[in-house]
């Protein structure tokens, strides 16, 4: 296999270092979700229309996805519209929408030869006609693909993700299909938009702001959070090594004690014992 280039630059020594010492020091996030902010203050504070940064910010998008690639990251998931950001200005919707139809036709051939899979959740109808003609083609191009699954939040909200999986089992109680006493956990994250995809291991959000902004409420429950500063368009691979790093040296313990506690008290339970 041709080695995975989408940003078309050979990748060099240091990176590959940098990469194989992430492999070495623990296990990866099988999938790291991403709240892409500040394109707009990023192109503010160089004098420029937020436009500017939007269009910068593809540049970021191709080089985590690579990389995400290159790593053996399974699932990359980007929120990169939200149902709320239909209420911006009509200028910027509009430039938003013809930078996602241009680069979805530049992409997508290029994902297909990375062997990369593209997926959307959200409402893709409220698109344009344009966008989604490119979407359902760039997802039928690369529906066999399987190094990465990258999935697209275009006019998503967690929000509204949950609604519809609500909508969907009144549906089937209604039809007799199932009682209410049968909806669980595991029933109702299979109603949702990420049916197919495991929960987010990482959520990662750019430009500083502590909040989640209605991305994927359900499936968030367990993932790690990680916060930078760094504007959308200014984070590259290196931000990317430093948000696994953190997450590498977190201890994910799902409302359980802590291994090191688990020990103590299975100690102190053997102890109790034979006392
Ligand atoms: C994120 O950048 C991209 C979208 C929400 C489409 P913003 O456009 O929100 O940039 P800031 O947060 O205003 O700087
Ligand atoms: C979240 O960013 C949505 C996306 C990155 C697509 P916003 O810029 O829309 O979020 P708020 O308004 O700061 O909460
Ligand atoms: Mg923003």
């Amino acid at each position: 296999m041709k080695p995975i280039s989408l940003t078309n630059t050979e990748q060099n020594d240091s990176d590959k270092q940098s990469q194989a010492r992430l492999l070495e020091r623990g296990t990866l996030p099988e999938h790291i979700a991403i709240i892409m902010d500040g394109n707009g203050r990023w192109a503010k504070s160089k004098g420029n229309m937020r436009s500017y940064g939007h269009k910068a910010g593809v540049e970021s998008v191709r080089d985590i996805t690579e990389v995400c690639a290159q790593l053996g990251v399974k699932y990359l998931t980007l929120y990169a519209f939200s149902t709320e950001n239909w209420s911006r200005p009509k200028l910027e919707v509009n430039a938003l929408m013809r930078l996602l139809a241009r680069s979805l036709r530049k992409e997508a051939e290029n994902l297909n030869e990375n062997n990369i899979r593209l997926e959307t959740i959200g409402q893709i109808d409220r698109f344009p006609k344009r966008c989604k003609q490119e979407l359902t083609e760039a997802i039928e191009l690369t529906k066999d693909n399987d190094r990465l699954n990258l999935c697209l939040a275009l006019s998503y909200s967690g929000r509204w993700d949950i609604t519809e999986a609500v909508k969907k089992l009144a549906h089937r109680v209604q039809d007799g299909e199932i009682e209410p006493e049968d909806i669980n956990d595991d029933m109702i994250s299979s109603h949702l938009s990420t049916a197919e995809i495991p929960d987010p291991d990482l959520i990662i959000r750019t430009s500083g702001e502590y909040r989640i902004s209605n991305f994927l409420l359900w499936q968030l429950a367990y993932s790690e959070l990680y916060i930078t500063e760094t504007y959308w368009p200014d984070f590259r691979r290196d931000e990317l090594y430093k948000a696994i790093h953190s997450f590498q040296e977190r201890e994910r313990r799902f409302g359980k004690l802590s291994k090191k506690e688990q020990k103590k008290q299975a100690g102190l339970h053997v102890q109790e014992l034979t006392t």
